[in-house]
């Protein structure tokens, strides 16, 4: 601002006024910058105010400005993607949610999806589902009824069977030939196949069977007692521990129960290559599950089959006439279905076999 020639006021970085005009650009020689100026002249009060901003300073004003725009859009894109992705998030949590069903559906339990609130668009997809589940549920019980229909009709034939073959060897009418054996010991072995079958048709449906309080060691008891009537179990050559000696009350399926011990009493006896065989039953509660360990002094089982004797009609030696290679597989689809943990090892005590179960308690159905 300058009046009558004399400078009122200037900003520091202000050309010098002898070197002013009011022309729009302004190129200050001392210092090579460009302004851009406007001016007001009034030639009464012989006052002069004079406004310029260089050019230095315009062009960073520009970008600044155009930072300030970058950095707000950026900020203004990020909040957006935020909200999307959250938005996205919401809008996908029932596709979630039926995803994580459908992974745990296991064919041991083909129970229908059950959702609240399912949004219009997936009713569609999940009655579908369950229309899917209910008919392979029915596909897989009519499987099982007939397997159980089968090895049961398969029982009275190779009881007859059985039954001639004695009828002959008591008349005397044959000489008990090694022939005649083998056919005895065929039809024994077809006899121990349908069994196995039927039981493993009856563990596939005893699932939906309610649990109860049952005694562990009475069960134990009464399989000894049968496997000596069926003499499977020699008295005078195994000796059989139970502990605890008094009941262990459990809440479990009977049945299924009943099935594990026999086949692993079953299998601790017939393996055991020893004069005295040893088999010991330890029953233990843990919090909200409980153990049954059976060990025995056989030969035990090489580490490098422990992962296959539980698969479908394996045995160690093919040609061992003793079993069918059904019984550890029943045993571990009851595991299964239960949710318990089967476990192999070397029994520390006994040094042969030892079969660990680990059962959840059941709840009363
Ligand atoms: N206590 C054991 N000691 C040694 N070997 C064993 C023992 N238990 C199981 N095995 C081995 O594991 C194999 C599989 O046993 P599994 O009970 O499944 O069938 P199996 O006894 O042959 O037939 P099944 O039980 O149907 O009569 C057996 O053939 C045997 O070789
Ligand atoms: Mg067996």
């Amino acid at each position: 601002m300058v009046e009558g020639g004399e400078v009122l006021y200037q900003t520091k970085n202000a050309p010098e006024y002898s070197d002013l005009n009011s022309n729009s650009v302004f190129d200050d020689k001392q210092t090579g910058e460009r302004w851009l100026v406007s001016s007001v002249h009034d030639k009464k009060r012989s006052l002069l105010i004079w406004v310029g901003l260089n050019d230095f300073e315009r062009k960073m004003g520009v970008r600044v400005l155009i930072a300030s725009l970058f950095i707000f859009l950026f900020l203004i894109f990020a909040l957006a993607i935020t909200l999307i992705l959250r938005g996205v998030n919401y809008g996908f949590r029932p596709l979630k949610e039926l995803a994580r069903q459908v992974d745990g559906i296991s064919m041991k339990r083909l129970e229908p999806i059950t959702m609240n609130d399912v949004p219009s668009e997936l009713v569609a997809a999940v009655k579908a589902i369950n229309d899917l589940l209910c008919r392979l549920s029915s596909s897989l019980e009519k499987e099982r009824v007939f397997l159980d229909f089968a090895a049961h009709e398969m029982r009275t034939p190779i009881a007859a069977l059985k039954a001639q073959i004695q009828s002959y060897v008591a008349s005397g009418e044959y000489h008990y030939s090694p022939k005649m054996k083998n056919i005895e010991n065929a039809a024994h072995r077809i006899e121990m196949l349908s069994d196995q079958l039927l039981e493993w048709a009856r563990v596939q449906s005893s699932n939906c069977m309610g649990a109860n309080m049952v005694d562990v060691t009475e069960i134990v008891r009464q399989v000894v007692g049968d496997l000596i009537y069926q003499e499977r179990i020699d008295i005078e050559r195994v000796d059989i521990d139970i502990f605890p000696p008094e009941a262990f009350n459990v809440l479990a399926n009977p049945s299924q129960i009943e099935i594990v011990v026999r086949n692993l009493i079953d299998n601790a006896v017939k393996y055991n290559d020893k004069q005295k065989a040893r088999v010991r039953v330890s029953c233990y509660q843990l919090d909200s599950s409980f153990q049954i360990i059976i060990e025995d002094n056989g030969p035990g089982v090489d580490d490098a089959y422990l992962e296959d004797i539980t698969k479908h009609f394996f045995r160690i030696s093919p040609a061992d006439q003793k079993g069918t290679g059904l019984g550890l597989s029943v045993v571990a689809e009851i595991i299964e279905l239960n949710h318990g943990e089967l476990q192999f090892g070397r029994s520390s005590g006994l040094s042969g076999l030892s079969v660990q179960v680990s059962l959840p308690m059941a709840s009363r159905e």
